[in-house]
């Protein structure tokens, strides 16, 4: 089938697309929310909610995103405006796009500071100034008001240089390096921590089920915010990595094998974490403190503490600048598409408008604030909107046909049952909980 091709080029083979999709899931939810709440909602009794949650949202949710991409060619604003056309409100659809696209646009802002904060933790490894015995004092000073802008600047530098260069091929590349290199540096700590005296506590803090929260409401509420997060689904992102892949990929499979990637992604960061942090007795923690306070301190006590500090920063660097390149490219490429705007100036106005309003949100607290508003307010709207989007406005039927090119037989029906009375309102469930608990992603 001839096919045309997007003007930024496409994935070379279904190997990179879902490394480019994990590179876009694997980030800060994996490493600072995912260990504490695997600990903190039951242990190893709470994979079963979480299980079951990426499970449905990967293959029903990450599928949908995926093929309204492929079908329409486009990423966000582009894609809206398609399934709206279907009603004749495409103008509608295209106005509305802009609610997912602000939300990426939104976490691209929160993230590059934090990204900053980490490159900065990983300078500090190297010459060893992160290994103070004050590393509360130590965080304080990037998290001020302007405390870190040449970090800043480096993280958001780093995305624009690599979709400047290249812009489909350069995300598979990037992604096809850094993420196998993260994956591996995480063994490699958790090996290591592994051997520290005391590690066991940290095993049963993760792993011993406390079977009884699973009759807690929050357990589950968490569970659920937690894979939608971890799964990059904003209604947004994960589209624009659709529109670059061809027709002959099975778009379902990629979606579970990304869900999949993921999780273990996520069980490797808490087996890398948690064992070390009780092993030194101290609390275990989440966010920002558990990264840039509570961890440097772990790694001062350990030996060889500056190389596992170096290689535990440098790592989750990479994890973030992949999550932070596609949230870029989903504003990148719906600005090229909407207003046809060369890709070259696409990429330096959104790197310019990322910097530029990050730059006044430089203080941890602000930062604190802003990936709240964004997460619980924004995002979750945006989510809502592309499973509504899809499923309903578009339509299942259509949907189905293009989820069915790539693949031998055709998805069964229980695939549109899940997607259209199961998943779309737990989507909602989603948005109504956030606010209800302020922040459950
Ligand atoms: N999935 C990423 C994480 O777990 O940190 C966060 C994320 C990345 C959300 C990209 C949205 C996005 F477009």
């Amino acid at each position: 089938m001839s096919e045309k091709k997007h003007v930024n080029g496409g994935f070379s083979s279904s190997f990179g697309f879902v490394l480019a999709c994990v590179g876009s899931a694997v980030g800060l939810g994996n490493i600072w929310l995912f260990p504490y709440r695997l600990g903190q909602y039951g242990g190893a009794a709470f994979l079963l909610p979480y299980v079951l949650f990426v499970a449905l949202f990967g293959l029903v949710g990450l599928s949908a995103e995926f093929a309204l991409g492929r079908l329409a060619g486009t990423g966000t604003l582009g894609a809206y405006k398609y399934c709206f056309d279907r009603i004749g409100k495409g103008k509608l659809g295209q106005i509305l796009g802009w609610i997912p696209l602000l939300g990426s646009l939104g976490i691209a802002i929160g993230y590059s500071i934090i990204i900053g904060w980490v490159i900065r933790s990983f300078a500090g490894s190297l010459t060893g100034a992160i290994l103070t015995e004050d590393s509360a004092a130590y965080f304080a000073v990037a998290a001020q008001h302007l405390g870190s802008v040449p970090w800043h600047v480096l993280a958001v530098g780093t995305a624009v240089v690599i979709l400047l260069c290249n812009a489909v091929s350069g995300i598979e590349k990037a992604n096809k390096i850094l993420m196998p290199v993260f994956f591996l540096l995480f063994v490699v700590l958790a090996v290591r921590v592994a051997f520290l005296p005391g590690a066991a506590v940290g095993y049963e803090f993760l792993f011993v089920p406390k079977w009884e929260y699973l009759l807690r409401a929050d357990t589950w509420v968490m569970a659920m915010g937690q894979a939608f997060f971890t799964l990059s689904i904003t209604g947004s992102g994960m589209i624009v990595y659709g529109s670059y892949l061809n027709k002959k990929e099975n778009i379902p499979r990629a979606s579970v094998q990304t869900a999949v990637f993921d999780t273990i992604a996520a069980l490797l960061a808490a087996l890398a974490i948690m064992p070390a942090v009780f092993a030194f007795g101290i609390a275990p923690d989440r966010g920002p403190s558990l990264m840039f306070v509570t961890l440097p301190n772990v790694f001062r006590q350990m030996p060889m503490g500056r190389l596992f500090a170096a290689i535990f920063f440098l790592s989750v660097c990479f994890a973030g600048i992949t999550s932070l390149m596609n949230m870029f490219e989903a504003v990148i490429e719906s600005w090229q598409h909407r207003f046809g705007l060369k890709r070259r100036l696409s990429v330096l106005l959104c790197g310019g408008i990322v910097l530029g309003v990050g730059l006044f949100l430089e203080h941890g607290d602000s930062v604190g604030w802003w990936m709240d508003f964004i997460t619980i307010d924004i995002v979750p709207i945006g989510a809502v909107l592309g499973a509504i989007s899809v499923y309903y406005i578009l339509g299942y039927r259509k949907i189905k046909e293009e989820m069915d090119q790539g693949r031998e037989k055709p998805l069964p029906v229980v695939f549109g049952a899940l997607a259209k009375y199961v998943y779309v309102p737990l989507t909602i469930i989603v948005l109504i909980l956030g606010f209800v608990y302020n922040g459950i992603g």
